[in-house]
C-alpha cells in the first residue's frame, strides 16, 4: 500500500478504542496476528535473509537503522528511500486492511531485511533451519518497562497499558504482549551459540556506538571506511534520528501512533527507570529479577 493511501487508514477503532489481545502457545499477541498465525509459523525464510530480533522496545529502529546504513555503505540519502516499516518486513504483524508482514516479505528483493519480536520458540522454524543471519539486541528489563508502557499508550495496535502499577505487574508476570522479558532475552542467549546470532546490548551501543557498529559490519561481512562508518555513528544517533521521518515513525497513521501522547523516539537513554520506579517497585523489581536470572549467565548493566 502506497504511503499516502495508508495516511488515510481506517482501522474502524472509535476513539481511545484498542486491536485486541489473544494468546499463541502462552504468549500474548495482537489477536490480528493470531488470526494468521499458520501462516507466520509457515514463513519461508532464505538463505540470505537477515533478521533482526529484539524485545520490544529494545532499540529495534536503531539497529535497523544502522544495519540499512551498513549494507548501502553509509550512503544517506539512499536509506532516506522509505520509512522504516518498508524497509524492513516485521514477520508477525497484522494490521487489519493492511498488508501483513509476511506478504510484505514475500514480496521483497533478496537479499531481505526482516524484524521480529517472537520469542524463540515462536521463530517460524525456517530461520533457523536456512541458517539465517541473526542480530539480537537485548536492554535491560527496568529501562524497556518504562519504555513499554509510554509506547502502549500511544499505540493502538497494543492494550492500553492501565496505570503504571498495574503496568509494572503485568510486565512482571509476562502477561504483555511478546511475554515474559526473562524468558525471551535467555531463550536468545542460549540460541546464540548454537546458531549464527549476534547478541548486542543496548546498553554497549550506547556506551561505544563505534565498537557495535563494527562489530555488526563483521558479521554482515562488509567492511566500509572510516568515513562511512563515521557517517553512520552521526546518522544514527538519537538525535539524528528522531529529527528523522523515515526512522521516527512519524509517517505512520495517527490513528495507530500517536505521538502526541508519547513520541515514539522518547529519551533514548539509559536509566530512565529511576524516574518512574518507587523504592518499594525496585526492591521488588530486583528480587524477581535475582530469582529469573538465577540460571543463566546473562547479566545486564542498569546503572544502580
Ligand atoms: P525510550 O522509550 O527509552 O526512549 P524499539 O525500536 O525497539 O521500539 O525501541 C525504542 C526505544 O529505543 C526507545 O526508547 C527509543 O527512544 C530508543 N531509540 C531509538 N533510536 C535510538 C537511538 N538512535 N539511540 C538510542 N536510543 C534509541
Amino acid at each position: 500500500m502506497a504511503l499516502t493511501q495508508m495516511k488515510h487508514l481506517n482501522l474502524n477503532l472509535k476513539k481511545n478504542e484498542r486491536i485486541g489481545v489473544d494468546y499463541i502457545k502462552g504468549i500474548l499477541q495482537p489477536t490480528p496476528t493470531c488470526d494468521i498465525w499458520d501462516e507466520i509459523w509457515n514463513f519461508q525464510a532464505k538463505p540470505d535473509d537477515l533478521l533482526i530480533s529484539t524485545y520490544p522496545k529494545a532499540g529495534t529502529t536503531w539497529i535497523q537503522e544502522i544495519v540499512d546504513m551498513i549494507q548501502n555503505d553509509g550512503n544517506i540519502e539512499k536509506c532516506k528511500r522509505a520509512p522504516t516499516h518498508l524497509r524492513f518486513a516485521f514477520i508477525e504483524l497484522k494490521i487489519p486492511s493492511l498488508p501483513s508482514g509476511v506478504d510484505k516479505a514475500n514480496a521483497m528483493p533478496s537479499p531481505r531485511k526482516l524484524k521480529t519480536h517472537l520469542p524463540i520458540q515462536l521463530l517460524p522454524p525456517s530461520f533457523l533451519e536456512k541458517g539465517c543471519k541473526i542480530i539480537y539486541v537485548a536492554r535491560n528489563a527496568k529501562d524497556i518497562l518504562v519504555s513499554y508502557y509510554h509506547f502502549q499508550k500511544m499505540n493502538a495496535v497494543l492494550p492500553d497499558p492501565g496505570t503504571w502499577e498495574e503496568y509494572f505487574e503485568d510486565f512482571l508476570d509476562g502477561k504483555v504482549c511478546w511475554g515474559s522479558w526473562y524468558d525471551h532475552v535467555k531463550g536468545w542467549w542460549e540460541a546464540k551459540d548454537k546458531y549464527p546470532i549476534l547478541y548486542l546490548f543496548y546498553e554497549d551501543m550506547k556506551e561505544n556506538p563505534k565498537h557495535e557498529i563494527q562489530k555488526i559490519m563483521e558479521f554482515m561481512g562488509k567492511n566500509l571506511d572510516e568515513d562511512a562508518l563515521d557517517k553512520i555513528i552521526y546518522h544514527t544517533s538519537f538525535d539524528i534520528m528522531k529529527k528523522n521521518p523515515m526512522a521516527n515513525y512519524t509517517t505512520i497513521p495517527g490513528e495507530i501512533m500517536d505521538h502526541s501522547v508519547s513520541p515514539f523516539m522518547r529519551k533514548g537513554t539509559v536509566g530512565d527507570w529511576k524516574n518512574y520506579f518507587t523504592v518499594a517497585q525496585n526492591e521488588r523489581f530486583n528480587e524477581i529479577y535475582k530469582e529469573k536470572m538465577a540460571d543463566t549467565t546473562l547479566s545486564f548493566f542498569m546503572d544502580d
